[in-house]
This record gives structure tokens, sequence and C-alpha cells, in this order.
């Protein structure tokens, strides 16, 4: 049996160490087995730090959960079906799962769950890389469960899956290994490429809402574009929404978003997908997905704006450009000025958006009253005009903002 306890030491810090030593401790008095298993153990075996703990505890019991939470100084914040707990404790996030066996009754159906060995558990899991389970017990601390050679794969670079029906099992897997391979900077396993284009059509299968959590984590990666590109030569872009595709004009544009320093990149990598679809094609690319309002919004203003481009493309003034553009999101216009790159209706989005959204009257409502406005809808629409002036710099200061109230009185 290998041992990986230096290598798991190396990657965790202290807080983390407690906290695995804690939960061994605890699930000791219970009777039960503990295990780091996943992304944890991939993690740590690549150099890389371990962020998230999932434990899974062979031979749970009721009080386990609740006890590892109480030694933890945390409490149990989640609780699933099938056995699933989420505790937090010290500012982490801890998964406690109960070792399962899984059936699949249909294709992207959630399985039918009962009590497992750690060995069942390992083999219901997506990829070999995925699939390794490090004892946290006493006594066998650091000892590697890896019996689909998960290790072997991780150093030549490989995913794959543990068996030909995993695609259609759950079809979120298509999108899991492009992510993989495109961060791990390594390559799908032959075979495991072969019948994941074979599957990609079981995207259908997927509801809505795991569809949507899945698609998501795709565009929130670091590498999301090159994940994205992956999707659409595996031909398993189409599949998400038969609308999508990847022009290489639309490759052009998101490559130039990962350059932005946007806090939500990940809108605006929607907005670019979905920026050549027409209105009915939105709307259902939403449905599909069980977006939220904010994304669903940064995709109907997507269309908005493009239908403005040719009117943007005239020589407008700053005010024109203002008011053509102000209703609608910011990732939808920063996306439509990225696909119409250095075009003269590129240059008027990104006007908007660096100089024109941030223009501020110095004066309010309250200030034109005291100047004499009458209170009613006069009062905004005097500070829409200010603004305007404002915007168009025929008002600088705040005596040219008083001058050009007390012109109109
Ligand atoms: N898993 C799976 N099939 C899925 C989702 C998850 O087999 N469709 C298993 C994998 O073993 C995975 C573990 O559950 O490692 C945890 O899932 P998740 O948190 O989604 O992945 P991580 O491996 O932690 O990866 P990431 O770093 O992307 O969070």
């Amino acid at each position: 049996m290998t041992n990986i306890a230096t290598t798991l030491l190396a990657q965790l810090d202290n807080t983390s160490l407690r906290q695995l030593r804690g939960i061994a401790a605890v699930a000791e008095i219970h009777g039960a087995q503990t295990y780091l298993v996943g992304g944890a153990v991939r993690d740590a075996l690549l150099g890389l730090p371990v962020a998230d703990i999932d434990i899974t505890v062979v031979g749970m019991t009721s009080g386990l959960p609740r006890g590892v939470a109480r030694a933890l100084n945390g409490r149990v914040v989640a609780h699933s079906q099938f056995n699933t707990f989420a505790i937090n404790a010290a500012g982490r996030h801890i998964d406690l799962a109960m070792a399962r066996h899984e059936s699949y009754t249909q294709p992207g159906a959630l399985p039918t769950v009962v009590p497992g060995t750690i060995q069942q558990d390992l083999a219901r899991r997506d990829f070999t890389i995925n699939a390794m389970a490090v004892s946290i017990s006493t006594g066998s601390f650091g000892d590697l469960l890896d019996p689909f050679q998960g290790q072997a794969d991780l150093e030549a670079g490989k995913v794959r899956v543990l068996h030909d029906e995993s695609f259609r099992d759950d079809a979120t897997r298509i999108l899991r290994a492009a992510r993989y391979a495109v961060r791990l900077g390594i390559e799908l396993e032959a075979h495991t490429e072969q019948i994941l284009r074979r599957d990609a059509s079981y995207l259908d299968t997927i509801s809505p809402s795991r569809l949507r959590d899945e698609y998501m984590r795709v565009l929130r990666e670091g590498r999301a574009v090159s994940t994205i590109e992956m999707l659409h030569t595996l031909g398993a872009l189409r599949p998400v929404h038969p609308a999508l595709t990847l022009s290489g004009e639309m490759l052009a544009a998101l490559r130039r978003a990962e350059q932005t320093t946007h806090a939500d990149t990940h809108l605006i990598y929607l907005c670019l997908l979905s920026h050549s679809l027409s209105q009915s094609e939105r709307q259902s690319l939403i449905i599909r997905l069980a977006l939220s309002s904010d994304q669903a919004e940064a995709i109907n203003d997507t269309g908005f704006v493009a239908d403005r481009i040719p009117e943007l493309e005239q020589e407008l003034s700053r005010s024109e450009i203002y008011l053509c553009l102000r209703e609608f999101s910011e990732a939808s216009i920063l996306a439509c000025a990225l696909i119409s790159n250095d075009s003269a209706a590129s240059q008027s989005m990104m006007l908007l958006l660096d100089e024109l959204r941030h223009i501020r009257t110095t004066l309010n409502g309250n200030d034109l009253v005291a100047l004499g406005v009458p209170q009613g809808p006069r009062v905004g629409v005097l500070l829409h005009e200010l603004l305007v002036a404002r915007i168009d710099n025929e008002v600088k200061t705040r005596q040219d903002e008083i001058d050009f109230i007390q012109a109109r009185l």
C-alpha cells in the first residue's frame, strides 16, 4: 500500500490538518473510518494546495456529523439526502459523506444510492484522477487507495473515465472532463475522448439546474476560453443548446475578454456565446440553463445592444451614446464592444463604460428645489437635462450647474 502522508502534509495548512485529525478522532469513537477523497487527493498528488476538504465516511452514524462539528467548533450548515453533510468550521467548508454505492436507472437521472464500501464509493466517480482516497484514520494516515490507477494517469497526464457508460450515466462529466483537462494541462485519454464524442448528445438528459451549475463552473475557470474551445472541438457545445457554436470572431472576442479585469468575466463569456442567437434562441437558452435573472438580463441585453450597433457606427455626441446604451448591463455592452473590436461602435461603447457611465451631476433633487424648481416631475426632467449637459461638457463646475438650472427657471 502506497502511503502519501508526506505529500499530503506538505499541501495542508495547520487548520486543515487539525480539522482532519479532529474528524478522524470523532469517527473512531463512532467506530467509523474516514478518507479524504476526490479533488483534494488529486491536487495533493499534483503538489497543489488542498482547498476543499471532502471526506467519505465508512460506517456513518447519525451522531457523527454533529460530533465532528462540535469537535471542530463549527456547525452543520446543510444536510442532503444520501447522508451528505456540509460543515463550516474556522472559515472552512468541509463535506462529510457516507460511502455509497450507486446505480443509475436511467441516463441523467439521480442515482439509486445505498451505503457502500470505500471501493464502491470510488467506483461511482467520474475520472480515475478523481477516484482516489487517502485514509485519515490514526494508524493508517496517508494510505492511498487507488483502485483505478489514478496516480499513474495523473503522471501520464490523462483524463480517463472508469467505464464506458460513464458519460451516459452522468453527462455533466462531459463538461467536467474538458474543465480538468484544460485546468491541469493534461489530455483526454483516447478512448475516453471517443466515448465522450459518442455520448455528447446525452447532455440532453441533464436537468437545467445541474447543466447550469456545471456550465457556469466552466465559465468561471481561470482558463474558461480554452475549455469552451475544447468543448466546441469535441462537439459538446451544441448539445448544451443547439444554437451554441464558436465562430473565429467569437473566439477572438472571448480571448480579448480573458484579458479584461472585469469582475464578472463569466457573464461576458455568456454574453459573447449568446451574441449571435436570435431572440427566441436566447429565450430557450435561458430556460435550458435555468439562468438566474442577472444572467438572463445579460443575455437579453446583448441582443438589444447588438441591435444598436448600426446606430453606434454613426458619429454621435457623448450624450447620444449615453442615451443609446444607458439602460443595459455592463457585461452586455463590454461583450458587444469586444466583438466589434476597434470599430467606431466599439469605441463608443468603451467610452460609455470607461467614462460616461460614471458622470454624475453635483446638484441633486433637493438642491434644485432649493434653487426654486417646483417639487414634482420637473425636478427629474431638469436633473436629466443637467446630466446630459454635463456629459457633453457644456457644464463643468457646480456654479455652471446652478447657472444652467437658473437659466431654465
Ligand atoms: N464527482 C463525480 N461525478 C460528478 C461530480 C463529482 O464523480 N458528476 C466526484 C469526483 O470524484 C469529484 C468529487 O465528486 O472529485 C467532488 O466533486 P467536485 O467538488 O465537483 O469536484 P472536485 O474534484 O473537488 O474538483 P474542483 O477542483 O473542480 O472543485
